[in-house]
């Protein structure tokens, strides 16, 4: 067991009414929620972990931190220049309690640098920090793609047309040893309808132009395909059981939520049934949610009291007789090249030789000479 010791319940899934009916807040002190195989603590999980968990306790962290973003969210973000020092000392904590074949599996957005239009390099600064500081392998890194992404930000996306969308999170995979547990085995994916036809019809093996000996091995059907380290999830969730919970509870929803898919993905790959899976910055605990049903065994902190009243709803009765899975089998990613072919859409308006930095006043002037009747 990994705790070394274990808080004053305060309160458990029976009574969860005894506070909403009051609109919100009740006392908090410490308090934690049980459910058969794992439980979500209301806490400060640095200072958790120092406390009560044990060296090697973990098999797998998995987490989504605050992001460094511009726009700041309702529970606080850190700064993009202060980022790294802040998550050392969880960075620190979470080397000592994982096992040493465990992993740390890290989903990271990017960010913008204030007022321009360019990147923050906060999360690679991060993985060097995990990596170089603090002994972390990096295992490999996937991108988590969001398909339903809303094209931000609007001003360099959308008004001045100077970027493309950001729909993209890095999800990084740390390990203690070059060797973690794991398997691809766990998250096959279909074939595609190409493959289906090489399939059906054979293959020649032959040495590919990028000198890759492809051996008739490949045409060998082993009923799904080894997936890509682009993970196509959309976060579309609009009417789920935890929605309703809150709505119901006069709850705010969390408000940066991951799929469960996400979370599913990495426990299914890296962790077998009854193994200990940790989340730091728990939100809604749909790492929870998730690790309850795939009957792992799981802990989720989170700082913020009215997150985890909310979390609690995922784990009554009503909610565990349900599944809100309804994802599309697969996603295409159409080509670049699909709106090229007449220069319809790209040439039609020339780059600005100063990248969209006078925009504004460029839109100005040229409104002002349509209200006068000047312009062509
Ligand atoms: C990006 S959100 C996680 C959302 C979560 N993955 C979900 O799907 O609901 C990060 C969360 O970390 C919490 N948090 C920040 N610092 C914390 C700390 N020191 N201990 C515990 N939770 C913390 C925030 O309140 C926030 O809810």
């Amino acid at each position: 067991m990994c705790h070394k010791r274990r808080s004053r319940v305060l309160w458990h899934s029976e009574v969860t009414g005894f506070c909403m009916d009051h609109g919100k807040t009740v006392d908090y002190e410490i308090t934690e929620f049980h459910t058969q195989r794992g439980s979500i603590r209301c806490c400060d999980s640095l200072a958790y972990m120092k406390e009560h968990m044990e060296d090697e306790c973990c098999d797998l962290i998995f987490t989504s931190p605050p992001f460094a973003l511009v726009r700041r969210k309702d529970y606080g973000n850190e700064k993009e220049e202060d980022y790294v020092k802040w998550f050392r000392d969880f960075g620190i904590q979470f080397h000592r309690i994982l096992k040493t074949n465990g992993s740390l599996v890290i989903d990271i957005g990017g960010s913008w640098i204030p007022g321009q239009p360019t990147r923050s390099l906060y999360h690679f600064e991060l993985a060097i920090m995990l990596c170089r500081d603090l002994g972390f392998h990096l295992a490999q890194e996937f991108y988590w793609w969001n398909p339903a992404k809303l094209p931000t930000p609007a001003e360099w996306v959308t008004v001045r047309r100077i970027r493309v969308k950001d729909a993209v999170n890095t999800v990084y995979w740390f390990s203690k040893s070059p060797w973690p547990r794991a398997s691809n085995r766990r998250v096959l994916a279909p074939y595609s309808e190409s493959m289906k036809g090489l399939l059906k019809n054979g293959y020649k093996a032959r040495l590919r132009p990028s000198g890759h000996d492809i051996s008739d091995k490949f045409a060998t059907n082993n009923g799904a395909s080894i997936p890509p380290n682009l993970l196509a999830i959309p976060n579309t969730e609009s009417n789920s059981f935890y929605l309703r919970y809150c709505k119901d509870k006069g709850l705010k929803p969390h408000p940066a939520r991951f799929p469960a898919t996400l979370p599913e993905y990495f426990i299914r790959m890296l962790t077998d049934e009854g193994d200990f899976v940790f989340d730091p910055f728990a939100g809604s605990s749909v790492t929870g949610e998730v690790c309850e049903r795939l009957k792992r065994s799981w802990l989720c902190c989170e700082i913020l009291p009215d997150y985890v009243l909310g979390a609690m709803g995922r784990f009554s009765a009503e909610a565990s007789s349900l599944t809100d899975r309804k994802e599309a089998e697969s996603y295409r990613v159409p080509s670049s090249a699909s709106l090229w072919k007449d220069d319809l859409f790209t040439d039609a308006s020339e780059l600005a030789t100063d990248g969209g930095l006078n925009h504004q006043r460029r839109r100005k002037s040229r409104n002002a000479k349509t209200t006068s009747g000047k312009t062509r």
